[in-house]
């Protein structure tokens, strides 16, 4: 192929003393000590309305990062417009020439930009040095090369023409524009939403999260540098309804890569089916959503690694990964251990501001969440069929700060277990081992999504039971290992159920949904 095979780009562990943790530091400080004004980039120009917020770190209300322009109806419109207009001569362009563009902001985030990217999503998002780096800088590099070359490999798949024909297919971008709308959670996910549908000649609008505006603009800012042309792709910051309302209205929508909750993706859909007739085309609806994933343990398991599975899987980035492990089934036989060495592991936790490298946790992203999870853990405390084993305290005062919770439930279907909390909380369910698959039926029926699940066993004959049980209960699945943590080109990402449109984020299968696939025969 044409496009360089990629490799995943390697993770700096900024360990005391490196070279790479000074710069960082130093990064962090720079950024610490200046507030900045993020406007709209429409067309590549930048425009401030006037219409502001406030940016301030989740673990620190008194650091204020700057301010945020917000868009309304009228720069939506001027955005489409852009949008369009880029269209013209990005979709004509040579691929080779979009590829190289991708490449290069590739390049500069994994060399000059990397601490930058790095210590904005630490204080924007409040993610500690190693997270930030494995999702702001790592993955979305690897978001950037893996998806050139999907492209890239895509374009090579040909018909078969027997003689006296020559079939072909040509692959083109969609018409019109895509909407990308990102979660906070991740910043390669914001960069990659818009992104990938451009890799393949699209045009794309932007809305990251309000709660991640910060770490948003510095892509924006790259992807610039990098040589990506005016109005390819325009950031549009904002409220849901003010961005939203106008996109999903326009005749011009050609798709939407979606991240976040089940509710706001269901709206849309909605919004786009209320408004399919007025348009030109069906537009490809590409989306994550919520999940509630889980950990199924069999009593051949191992409870050493599980243990520390299971505390990476629940409380890294304050569970707030779609991903996390948020509901675990544990048989009798291995409680009494497992709880034991899982309570002490779970004390040794820090948590506290990223910028102390010691912390393995810090603070939820913003008041709304906090008042959702804790709301949770107070409905946990109060409840006869619960126990609150560790954590359950929390504190607002200086930022947004939960302790790792795990609650322990008689009841299967607690309302902890059934639904999505998106925090530090873990609820585990005890049963019995003759109960084996039943509690498998359960675990499948429990919740109505599907993202991600980890079974645990030793016993081959338990993994093929558990394996095909739980078939569809989750996009992706792990043997012996937590439930986080996919990386691009080796475990393509995607739910199933009511947590996605199971579109692969990181493979070819979602490349593909971002083309307009022309057959064309021709008689000799
Ligand atoms: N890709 C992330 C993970 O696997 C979730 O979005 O943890």
């Amino acid at each position: 192929f044409k496009v360089p095979t990629p490799v995943n780009e390697p993770v700096y562990d900024y360990a005391p003393g490196t070279p790479e943790r000074k710069a960082l530091k130093d990064k962090l400080a720079e950024l610490q000590s200046q507030e900045i004004e993020v406007p709209l980039i429409i067309g590549g120009k930048e425009i401030f309305t006037g219409r502001t917020a406030e940016m301030r770190t989740p673990h620190n209300h008194k650091i204020k990062l700057g301010v945020y322009h917000k868009a309304t109806a009228k720069e939506v419109q001027m955005a489409i417009d852009a949008a369009l207009e880029a269209r013209k001569a990005w979709a004509e362009m040579p691929w080779e020439d979009r590829v190289a563009i991708f490449l290069k902001a590739a390049d500069l985030l994994a060399g000059p930009w990397r601490y930058t990217l790095n210590a904005a999503t630490m204080l924007g998002q409040s993610k500690t040095a190693y997270q930030s780096e494995i999702d702001a800088v790592a993955e979305l590099v690897d978001f950037w090369r893996f998806n050139t070359y999907y492209m890239a490999r895509l374009m090579e798949e040909q018909p078969y023409s027997p003689r006296g024909f020559w079939n072909r297919m040509e692959y083109r971008p969609l018409e019109g524009f895509i909407f990308a709308v990102t979660p906070f959670n991740f910043t390669s996910i914001a960069g990659n939403l818009p992104t990938a549908p451009a890799i393949v000649g699209n045009v794309a609008l932007w809305k990251p999260a309000s709660s991640a505006v910060y770490s948003a603009y510095f892509i924006m800012k790259l992807l610039q540098e990098a040589g990506l042309p005016d109005g390819v792709i325009n950031f549009i910051p904002g409220s849901g309804a003010q961005v939203g309302d106008p996109v999903l209205e326009s005749e011009h929508l050609a798709g939407i890569h979606f991240t976040g909750s089940t509710n706001t993706f269901q709206a849309m859909w909605r919004k786009v089916g209320e408004n399919i007739h007025k348009m030109k085309y069906y537009p490809r609806i590409v989306g994550e959503t919520g999940g509630k994933d889980f950990i199924f343990v069999h009593p051949s398991a191992k409870i050493k690694p599980l243990v520390v599975a299971t505390i990476r899987g629940a409380f890294e980035y304050q569970g707030q990964k779609c991903s996390a492990a948020s509901r675990m089934y544990i048989p009798e036989s291995l409680w009494p251990e497992f709880k034991e060495m899982y309570i002490e592991e779970v004390k040794k936790i820090k948590m506290g501001e990223p910028t102390d490298f010691r912390n393995f946790m810090t603070a939820i992203i913003d008041r709304g969440a906090f008042e959702t999870i804790t709301s949770y853990i107070d409905y946990a405390q109060k409840s006869d069929e619960a126990e609150i084993i560790t954590g359950g305290k929390y504190d607002d005062s200086k930022g947004f700060f939960i302790e790792p919770t795990t609650i322990v439930t008689t009841n299967p279907r607690f309302k902890t277990m059934e639904e999505e909390i998106f925090g530090p909380v873990l609820t585990i369910y005890v049963y019995k081992d003759e109960q084996f698959e039943e509690t498998l039926e359960l675990c499948d029926n429990t919740s109505p999504y599907g993202l991600t699940g980890a079974i645990w066993a030793q016993d081959r004959q338990a993994l093929r039971i558990m394996s095909d049980k739980l078939r569809n209960a989750a996009g992706n699945f792990y043997i012996n290992d937590k439930p986080t943590a996919a990386v691009v080109g080796q475990q393509p990402f995607g739910g199933a159920r009511a947590s996605g449109t199971n579109d692969k984020a990181g493979s070819y299968l979602n490349m593909i949904r971002w083309m307009n696939v022309r057959s064309i025969k021709e008689t000799m």
